[in-house]
């Protein structure tokens, strides 16, 4: 019989910014690279074809992009956000995705899915607050965040070479931990699929 820690797991990633050359981009293909083996880690691409948020599209029913979205979360056992900070808080198009995935409120995919959190900006303090915001919206969405570990990648331009591989060795090391600590807490708080 298969023990819990042989279950495999699929983790949905989802960059928030939309340039090519995104620092948050290559922190999650470093996540990618560096994943445990029982945990498999997809790269949502499409998010900057997701519309903006507008009730009476919704009444329509969910543009593709957004089902498309929606339909990723659901199939996958956990998130991995990898938030870029705009103005101390959550950049607009994952906001609005989140804001999409969040509907129907108390049945949404977001809804006890396991998620961990982690961010790169150019300065000093890393998404700090811009991860704190995104984990107040997710006690809404009722979200399961991972407590612990935070990964803060601040001061990020100088911890990837020119072509967006992660050059520094202890961000490495954090964000294998919280990959652990994800696949960890999606066995324990997660539902099967
Ligand atoms: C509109 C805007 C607002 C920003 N605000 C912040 C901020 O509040 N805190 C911060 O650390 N960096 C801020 N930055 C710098 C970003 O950390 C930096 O541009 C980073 O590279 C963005 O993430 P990306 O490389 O994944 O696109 C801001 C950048 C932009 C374009």
């Amino acid at each position: 019989m298969a023990s819990t820690s042989d279950r495999r797991l699929t983790v949905l990633g989802v960059a928030g910014s939309l340039r090519a050359g995104s620092l948050n981009k290559a922190l999650l293909r470093a996540a990618v690279e560096l994943s445990p083996k029982n945990l498999e880690i997809r790269v949502y691409e499409r998010l900057g074809d997701i519309p903006l948020y507008n009730a009476d599209v919704e009444a329509k029913g969910d543009p593709e992009p957004v089902a498309a979205f929606k339909s990723a979360i659901a199939s996958a056992d956990a998130l991995l956000i990898v938030t870029p900070e705009y103005n101390y808080g959550i950049p607009g198009p994952l906001k609005n995705a989140i804001d999409w995935a969040s509907r129907p409120p108390n049945k949404s995919v977001l809804r006890d899915k396991p998620a961990a959190i982690m961010g790169a900006s150019s300065g000093g303090i890393g998404t700090a607050r811009a991860q704190l915001s995104l984990r107040q919206s997710f006690v809404f969405t009722n979200t399961l965040v991972l407590p612990q570990p935070e990964v803060l990648v601040a001061r990020a331009t100088d911890k990837f070479d020119e072509r967006g591989k992660l050059k520094d060795e202890s961000t490495g090391k954090f964000v294998r931990q919280l990959l652990e600590a994800l696949a960890e807490w999606t066995l324990r708080v997660g539902r099967e699929r």
